[in-house]
């Protein structure tokens, strides 16, 4: 039988009429279509530079020193990260669009770090953040808030990650995994022979198959939806490193999605949601398989993996270090609400805990600051031998 009433992923999911997010996306197909045509005037590599250096640019992102090359002949300087993904990656692409519809904006999101809402979907520092970290670079800079960030900063990566994205479209206006490296793309001139463009990030959280649930009603249609999000997102890796020339990728697989407290809930909080797990477990295996063909030495491609540490943590508990794990920090009274919820009045309308970081979800979908550093201390090592390996 199939747990079909609850899995609507709050706090991803804007409505299809939202009006402000139209008039969004045609500025920037606009300004894209803008960049592209600077680009297709300036081939030759002094002009691109000439380009890159006029920092005033509406599109520039200031990102020219994204050549690998750069950064060799500095010696030890780390690569450049540049981040494609989701909510479990996002660090504020997410425009403010109020309370109701970008969460992450509003209290008591940040309530940890930085102790204000930044558009994070955690109480406080995601996985962009994390994963940064182990890498040895300053979190890179959100896509949308460039404008205010140092221009050295910029040259060290950017975070085109946006929550609610998919692999594919999932009805939410935001752009997918495809169009952000179109837009990577559209803001940085290819390698130059012998160079490369540095290393991406790709977080895929499962929004994809959240909306063919949510479109079918019915976890099976997200089951049957997997061969062609994989197939796609095998194209967006190829591509991130035959065409965009990244010298290393790392890409996330899925956590047991079976176990956020969006299914949980229904079920107090004691178990997970067996089929939704299954069809995490499936993707994972066809991401692997995917990852051995592409690349069967391991030199470009590390999988990361989420689904372990996850599973120890909300599957088998851990209780000295997460006591309730599939029971969120930030509840909302009802089923339908969300964290954050406000009445009319102004009266929250969810329940915070004491301590999250005794929790290992903060919300009904997104994991806690302490739960992503529990994680991250399983992929730090991996990480970092991976980026050290040629
Ligand atoms: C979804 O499916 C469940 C049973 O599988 C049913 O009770 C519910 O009414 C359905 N909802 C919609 C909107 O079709
Ligand atoms: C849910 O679990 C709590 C304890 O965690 C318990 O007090 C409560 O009675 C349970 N509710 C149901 C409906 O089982
Ligand atoms: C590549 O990594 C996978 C695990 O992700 C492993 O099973 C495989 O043996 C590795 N291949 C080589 C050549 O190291």
């Amino acid at each position: 039988m199939e747990h079909t009433n609850h899995r609507r992923r709050r706090g991803l999911r804007l409505p299809r009429q939202a009006s402000p997010v139209v008039s969004t996306t045609s500025t920037t197909t606009t300004l894209l279509l803008l960049v592209i045509c600077l680009a297709a005037l300036t081939r030759t590599p002094a002009a691109a530079e000439a380009l890159r250096k006029r920092g005033a640019d509406e599109g520039d992102t200031g990102g020219g020193g994204g050549s690998g090359c750069d950064n060799k002949a500095g010696g030890k300087q780390p690569s450049p990260v540049w981040v494609f993904g989701d909510s479990y990656a996002d660090t504020g692409n997410l425009g403010d669009l109020g309370r109701e519809l970008t969460r992450a904006w509003y209290d008591p999101y940040g309530v940890t770090f930085p102790g204000r809402p930044t558009g994070r979907f955690s109480d406080g520092r995601v996985l962009t953040d994390f994963i940064a970290s182990a890498m040895g670079v300053p979190t890179p800079v959100a896509y949308k808030l460039r404008r205010g960030a140092a221009r050295g900063l910029m040259a060290r990566g950017m975070n085109f990650a946006v929550g609610g994205a998919g692999v594919l479209d999932t009805g939410n206006f935001q752009r997918n995994i495809g169009a952000q490296i179109d837009l990577f793309q559209a803001h940085h001139p290819p390698p130059t022979r012998g160079c490369d463009a540095g290393v991406a990030v790709v977080v895929v959280s499962g929004n994809d198959y959240s909306y063919a649930a949510d479109k079918d009603n019915s976890t099976s249609a997200a089951i049957a939806y997997i061969p062609a999000v994989v197939r796609q997102l095998r194209e967006q890796l190829r591509r991130l490193r035959d065409e965009v020339g990244m010298r290393k990728v790392v890409v996330t697989n899925l956590h047991p999605m079976g176990c956020t407290p969006l299914f949980t809930r229904a079920l107090n909080y004691t178990a997970c949601d067996p089929l939704a797990n299954a069809g995490a477990a499936q993707h994972n295996a066809a991401l692997q398989s995917v990852l051995a063909a592409l690349d069967p030495a391991n030199r470009t491609f590390l999988l990361l993996d989420l689904s372990t540490p996850f599973t120890a943590f909300v599957v088998e508990d851990a209780p000295e270090r997460f006591p309730e794990p599939r029971r969120p920090c930030c509840e909302s009274f009802s089923g339908d609400g969300h964290c954050g919820q406000q009445d009319d009045g102004g009266r929250r309308q969810y329940t915070l805990c004491d301590d999250p970081s005794k929790h290992f979800y903060w919300d009904d979908v997104h994991p806690t600051q302490a739960a992503w550093a529990a994680v991250a201390r399983t992929f730090r090592p991996k990480i970092h031998e991976f980026l050290l390996s040629t």
